[in-house]
């Protein structure tokens, strides 16, 4: 396995990359915008592809990579289905995995430093954003956080794994880099309370200060998002209304570009195929299954959760030549803002189609 902690010294952050092995698929977790530039050498240095960037919540103290990463490596932006930001691929919920080649994390919800702060455990390691810091814990006092349910996400989640979990923060002000739950239930002196109204207390009266770059990092990480509208400029977007007269036309194979489990979580569009945006570029290949529907007269109509995939399938599709392709804006959040209906199976082999 291949895992760095990578450290940005203004704001203290440290973000997370890793890989199954050299040559594969990576996942960076908590990325700065000032470091993404670091970040793609040692990606290139490392023979990596990265497919997923992720937050553990919107950050009140530097601006996110998430944005910056997607445009130059086209990787899916990755946050809680609680974050408050325009646009991100992937949402994650409680009990999801987050899934790369060879690595899976669990998700957990552990809001309390802000209402869409997740911790992301992979086998020995968690990643606790800012919710568990060493010796300390994330600030509740704004972003809608809450000292009590923080008290719950530590005591009732972080501290019943198993003691010799490592503890890899968001943060560290003092230059600790790595701890373990046995050290922190010990000495984390937050933690040595008795009771959620303890807490509440220590909590509510810690009067800190702003963080030095709120007023800028809130509102450019609230607004992350791939902008679809070159896409629909160029004609290259249907509405999630216009897209609902298309469905189940012979002439259009409409692409649902998700993972398994958001299908299961949110339904699907009636006649989807399943082809998840992680393998778009063998499905366009000179072989691919997407070159062979076009070829059939298929015009490829993508969707995905918010339009975000899809828009950048668009274009991959179109660089590749294949320009019978098209998406749905917004995705299927916006199908179902217009009462599309949805199927709850798990959709069409995309042979099916092609034998059909
Ligand atoms: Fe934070």
């Amino acid at each position: 396995m291949i895992f760095r902690q990578m450290f940005e010294p203004v704001s203290g952050t440290y973000s997370y990359l890793l890989a199954s092995r050299r040559g594969g698929e990576a996942l960076i977790i908590d990325p700065v915008l000032e470091k993404v530039d670091r970040y793609l050498q040692l990606l290139q240095e490392l023979e990596l592809n990265l497919v997923k960037a992720a937050d553990t919540h919107l950050h009140a103290d530097h601006i996110t990579g998430l944005g910056a990463l997607r445009d130059r490596t086209h990787c899916i932006t990755v946050m809680g289905e609680q974050s408050n930001v325009d646009v991100v691929s992937m949402r994650v919920a409680d009990g999801d995995q987050l899934e790369i080649e060879g690595l899976a994390l669990d998700v957990i919800y552990t809001p309390g430093h802000t209402d869409d702060s997740y911790s992301f455990l992979y086998g020995d390691r968690v990643f606790t954003g800012d919710t568990l810091l060493i010796r300390g814990t994330g600030r509740t006092d704004f972003q809608n956080g809450d000292p009590r349910a923080q008290y719950h996400s530590l005591f009732g989640r972080l501290l019943k794994l198993p003691d010799e979990t490592l503890v890899y923060p968001a943060h560290d002000y003092k230059g600790d880099t790595v701890s373990t739950i046995r050290e922190e239930r010990a000495y984390n002196p937050r933690l040595q309370v008795k009771s959620a109204n303890e807490y509440v207390d220590l909590m509510s009266n810690l009067n800190l200060t702003n963080p030095k770059m709120m007023d800028v990092a809130v509102p450019a990480n609230t607004h992350q998002g791939l902008s679809q509208e070159q896409i629909t400029r160029r004609g290259w977007a249907y509405s999630a209304e216009e897209a609902k007269a298309l469905i189940g036309k012979p002439d259009i194979a409409l692409i649902d570009l998700r993972e398994k489990r958001e299908r299961e979580r949110h339904g699907k569009i009636p006649g989807a195929l399943h082809l998840p945006y992680h393998d778009l570029q063998e499905n366009i290949s000179a072989s691919g299954v997407l070159r062979t529907l076009t070829a059939a007269g298929k015009s490829l109509l993508f969707y995905c959760a918010f339009g975000e995939r899809s828009a950048m399938a668009v274009q991959a599709a179109q660089d590749a030549g294949i320009n019978a392709a098209r998406h749905i804006e917004g995705g299927i959040n916006a199908w179902k803002e217009t009462g599309g209906s949805l199927d709850s199976g798990s959709g069409s082999p995309a042979h099916a189609l092609l034998l059909a």
